[in-house]
């Protein structure tokens, strides 16, 4: 099994003060921070883009998991590489060439994840699993924080690491994510936990440090 990491999403956090509330999540013990970017159009809500990524950048040197909810993904590929993304995850049901829009990420030297919604079946990414340094289930529908977790995700989880076997594939999840659930899909197999509205509640940076140790003990 690979590494637990959280990832607090920067969605819930008070953008207003974007820039400090990632160096708080920074200190209080975040191993990535994760970057929802809507569209509007493959989601309904919208969010924002590379320039508010480039502009916070220089906050942290924690690795920017970058999850695009935008159709087609492949023309901002390597704009989001630009503006500082370490992994760009792509929704395997945003375009129409999955292993295209892989090998371009690849192409800018970064990791490369794909995303499936809770109606998805794994069997849309399985040719593409030499292909994935992450794989990203959907734990409530894209395209809003504080959502609660579809149970029925909890299975495809499981079938999630049964597919990906030895292959070293970080799997994550995201959506409804709280001390509460974290460990029984720990237990499903997954290693990386996306959590917005879980640690950002309230916006008190005060706040981080012992929820974000709360998730990683549970
Ligand atoms: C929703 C985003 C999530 C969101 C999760 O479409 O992809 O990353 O921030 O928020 P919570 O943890 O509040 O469900
Ligand atoms: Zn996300």
């Amino acid at each position: 099994t690979r590494p637990i990491r959280i990832a607090p999403s920067i969605l819930s956090a008070d953008f207003a003060r974007l820039g400090a509330e990632i160096e708080a999540i920074d200190k209080a013990g975040a191993d990535y921070i994760h970057v929802d970017v809507m569209d509007g159009h493959f989601v309904p809500n919208i969010t924002f883009g590379m320039p508010v990524m480039a502009a916070v950048r220089s906050y942290t040197a924690k690795p920017f998991d970058t999850h695009l909810m935008i159709a087609p993904a492949d023309p901002y590929i390597a704009a989001f590489a630009k503006a500082g993304a370490d992994s760009i995850t792509v929704h395997a049901e945003a375009g129409q060439h999955l292993h295209r829009s892989l090998q371009a990420i690849k192409a800018e030297g970064k990791r490369a994840g794909v995303a499936i919604n809770p109606a998805t079946p794994l069997s849309a990414i399985e040719h593409v699993l030499d292909d994935i340094d992450l794989l990203l289930v959907m734990t409530i529908n894209p395209g809003f924080g504080g959502q609660t977790f579809i149970p029925a995700t909890l299975d495809k989880v499981r079938q999630a690491h049964a597919l990906i076997g030895a292959r070293p594939i970080d799997l994550e999840v995201d959506g409804g994510v709280t001390v509460d659930n974290i460990g029984e899909i720990a237990r499903a197999g997954a290693n990386v936990f996306v959590a917005g509205s879980s640690i950002f509640a309230g916006n008190d940076p005060a706040t981080y440090a012992s929820r974000i140790a709360a998730l990683r003990a549970a």
